[in-house]
């Protein structure tokens, strides 16, 4: 029909002909896109409850691959079909795996629903022909929640909420729930239990205020379909590989969305009861500055510190910034190199690191050392040692503390797992091994009032012995062992 148009467009062009013709087109064009898509037939039970649950605030906190993203997808699909000119937002951690996860799929939906978008690939953006439109995107650090302040917005979900640090709530609070108010617009965060339960994500898990759903991997019937192989079969090989029943933290969290403690995943043995400080001791401080420069990562610069006489390591300030041009990242270190004057700092040479090291040694003439990459592991274990023994203290609320609770090993215990990156972690381990805490000699421990009453009475006691041995003229000898001890 369209070529048939087409056709006579071709041979009778007068420009108010054309523009009606164009209109036709668009309009056909229009009346041919589905107005709607039925949840039903593309989502299991589970999937549909949470799409079609009324609460404006609901979590769904799941095991790994139980279909969230997908559920995700076919949702903001339905609500911008819905209703025309409306924006609906899809936020993960990186803008890259928005790229690779959620975009594929929502651009495979489009073609076999023949929805027939705009697709934009620079922002990841889809634009329906009734002007609604999707867009896909990252927020890995605060500075990058303001590019979502000022929309209207309908249908949000923030995917593998688990991974982000406490900007969520900011990102929530002041960004995402103004901009629901126009539209009654809702908003969802999906994920997987962290291996510890903390976080805003946990907390709106547990809240009354959110409606919170839960579902086994068993539910999700679409992954036994494509791999032929049963959820219990799936289960039973992975318990056999990794050793353990299924009871284990692990299998519990990423098998069946439970909250479990999994203290040996974390790499860091950070513990808040132990290794958090509010306020810093008086002294006289060394400094070791630790960098480490992302490439697609964030910047961070930690300064660790500790004073004289004693050997426990403070994280006194964290900077960390995406995104920054080499001068900004400079004159960064400069200037804390200025206001510390550190010992030494300290930087990876990957992502660029050596590069701007020589910058710093050339134009800014400040001395920079290479950190040892080689032997990361090693070094772990160094600074878990000092965090077990509460010889590394960080701010409560700073970055280092909440991010060394996230980071966790792939199973088994050779790799870091890439599901979350901290780069405030890496810069607090190459300023770690610098520090010379250990070198320092404690004072002799305060004495209490009673000590100081017996050390009196001790003082007499010596006195009253002195003036006995002066009578007798050999006093010197008991008298200095006396004050040895
Ligand atoms: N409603 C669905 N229709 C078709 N396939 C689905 C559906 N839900 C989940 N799946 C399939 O299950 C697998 C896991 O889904 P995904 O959404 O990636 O899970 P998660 O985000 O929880 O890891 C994928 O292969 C996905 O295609
Ligand atoms: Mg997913």
């Amino acid at each position: 029909m369209l070529s048939t148009i087409y056709q006579y467009w071709r041979i009778s062009l007068n420009p108010s002909r054309l523009k009606k013709l164009k209109l036709e087109l668009e309009k056909r064009k229009l009346a041919s896109v589905p107005k709607s898509i039925q949840i039903k037939d593309f989502c299991f039970p589970e999937q549909v409850s949470l799409i079609e649950d009324v609460a404006r605030y609901r979590t769904a906190c799941l095991p790994r691959r139980s279909g969230k993203t997908t559920m995700c997808a076919f949702d903001l699909i339905r609500s911008a079909l819905a209703r025309p000119n409306v924006v609906c937002l899809y936020i993960t951690l990186a803008r890259s795996n928005a790229k690779r996860l959620i975009w594929p799929m929502l651009l495979t939906i489009c073609r076999d629903q023949k929805l027939g978008p705009k697709i934009n690939e620079t922002d990841l953006a889809l634009t329906f022909a009734n002007g609604s439109t999707i867009y896909c995107s990252g927020a890995k650090d605060r500075t990058e929640i303001e590019k979502f302040r000022g929309l209207a917005l309908v249908n949000v979900y923030i995917d593998e909420s688990q991974s982000f640090r406490d900007y969520l709530g900011e990102l929530i609070d002041d960004v995402i729930a103004p901009a629901l108010r126009d539209y009654n617009g809702k908003c969802t965060l999906t994920g997987t239990p962290g291996p510890i339960p903390k976080g805003y994500f946990y907390r709106a898990t547990q809240s009354k205020a959110w409606s919170n759903h839960f579902w086994s991997g068993r539910a999700n019937v679409f992954l036994e379909q494509k791999s032929g192989e049963t959820f219990e079969k799936q289960l039973a090989d992975e318990l056999l590989r990794m050793g353990v029943t299924v009871d284990h933290p692990t299998i519990q969290r990423e098998w069946f969305g439970q909250w479990r403690v999994d203290t040996d995943k974390a790499v860091f043995k950070y513990n808040a009861d132990i290794n958090d400080y509010h306020s810093l001791p008086l002294g006289k401080w060394n400094y070791v500055i630790g960098i480490d420069v992302g490439y697609e990562d964030s910047d961070a610069i930690a300064v660790l510190g500790w004073v004289d006489n004693s050997r426990v390591v403070y994280v006194v300030e964290e900077y960390v910034k995406s995104k920054q041009g080499v001068t900004e990242l400079c004159e960064k270190v400069r200037e804390l190199y200025n206001q510390y004057s550190p010992r030494c700092v300290v930087m990876d040479p990957g992502g660029g690191g050596r590069k701007i090291a020589a910058e710093l040694g050339d134009r800014y003439s400040l001395p920079i050392e290479s950190a040892e990459k080689t032997r990361k592991f090693e070094f772990i274990e160094l600074l878990n040692d000092a965090l077990r023994r509460g010889d590394l203290l960080a701010k409560a609320t700073g970055q280092f503390a909440q991010d060394s609770q996230m980071v966790e090993w792939e199973t088994p215990m050779v790799k870091l797992k890439n599901n979350f990156h901290s780069d405030i972690t890496d810069a607090v381990l190459y300023g770690f091994r610098e520090c010379l805490h250990w070198l320092e000699k404690p004072l002799p421990a305060k004495k209490s009032a009673a000590e100081l009453i017996a050390d009196d009475e001790a003082t007499m006691e010596l006195a009253a012995l002195k003036r006995t041995k002066e009578e007798r003229g050999v006093y010197e000898d008991e008298y200095d062992n006396y004050n040895d001890v």
